[in-house]
């Protein structure tokens, strides 16, 4: 972890899909440090708002020295994120956790559904230099809340969408169902309840859990392994802490009968 002592600097904010931001942030010590997966820890000074909150590197460039990070507004902190502009501050800490390990041969499928894509346009720019074959399945409600398939250079690209309105109608796991064939690699992201309906549909297709690795979203306190707050069942007994064990861990490391859906009941 590298503690930022100069802040960040904002020099670019998009729309890069309906209902998110894109936030690209110069700060070369930062850049330089990010495995695929990471997260930093942003100081948010929105009213209320004590904790830091945390986000995954969208993307990473070392040479320039600049990070990308793609997010929607759910509350204080993301809205005070939300209109950061060229220019402004911002205090980072990180980067954090395990990033996806991404050393295997087999081809990859990367299954994101929503704002869980976030996290996969740099996993998947690695993946494709490495020379990996890369399937990329998106989900989202509809066709304008995709992340665009320019994002993924070198990879195959295909849509779920809850309308119908691009790919194939209903989630991105059925589209998981449906693609996968031979040995392959899964990473993926997303809200608890479809990790919870991959990892069903794994089963039942036999795919080894070992193969799948899930980037986490647990709700997180300080990111640094003392308050305890990200604790995520382990099988048999005992946690993980998503803030020092992730947030991208092996699906079969996790008892997902008890994962609970933090944001949703
Ligand atoms: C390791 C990690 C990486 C993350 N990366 C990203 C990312 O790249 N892009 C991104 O958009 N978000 C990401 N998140 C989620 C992000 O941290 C939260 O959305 C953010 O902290 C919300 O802060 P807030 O102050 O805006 O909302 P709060 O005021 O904290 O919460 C407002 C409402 O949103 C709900 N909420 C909070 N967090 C989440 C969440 N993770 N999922 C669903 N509902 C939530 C709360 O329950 C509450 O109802 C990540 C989370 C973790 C743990
Ligand atoms: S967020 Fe505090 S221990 Fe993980």
């Amino acid at each position: 972890m590298s503690l930022a002592l100069k802040p960040a600097v904002v020099v670019e904010r998009s729309t890069p899909m309906t209902g998110a931001i894109e936030l690209v942030v110069h700060h070369p010590p930062s850049a330089v440090a990010v495995n695929p997966g990471q997260f930093f820890q942003l100081a948010v000074a929105a009213p209320q708002t004590i904790l830091r909150r945390p986000y995954s590197a969208a993307w990473t460039d070392p040479d320039s020295g600049r990070i990308g990070f793609i997010f929607n507004v759910v509350g204080a902190g993301s809205g005070w994120l939300a209109v950061r502009h060229e220019g402004h501050e911002l205090d980072l800490l990180g980067p954090l956790g395990r990033g996806f390990d991404l050393d295997g041969t087999e081809p990859a499928i990367i299954v994101a559904g929503g704002l869980g894509v976030a996290v996969f346009p740099g996993v998947v720019r690695t993946l494709v230099g490495r020379g990996r074959q890369v399937t990329v399945l998106l989900g989202a409600r509809t066709s304008a809340q995709l992340l665009p398939v320019d994002r993924f250079p070198g990879a195959e690209v295909r849509k779920a969408t809850d309308d119908g309105s691009a790919g194939h109608r209903g989630s991105v796991v059925d589209l998981f169902g449906s693609t996968r064939g031979g040995a392959v690699e899964v990473f993926a992201c997303g809200p608890t309840p479809m990790l919870q309906a991959l990892i069903e549909t794994a089963r039942r297709l036999d795919v080894p859990l070992e193969s799948i690795q899930v980037s986490l979203e647990t709700p997180m306190g300080c990111g640094v392994g003392t308050c305890l707050g990200c604790a995520v069942p382990r099988p048999g007994a005992g946690y993980l802490l998503t803030c020092l064990d992730g947030p991208c861990v092996h699906a079969d490391r996790i008892e997902w009968n008890r994962m609970t859906d933090a944001f949703h009941g």
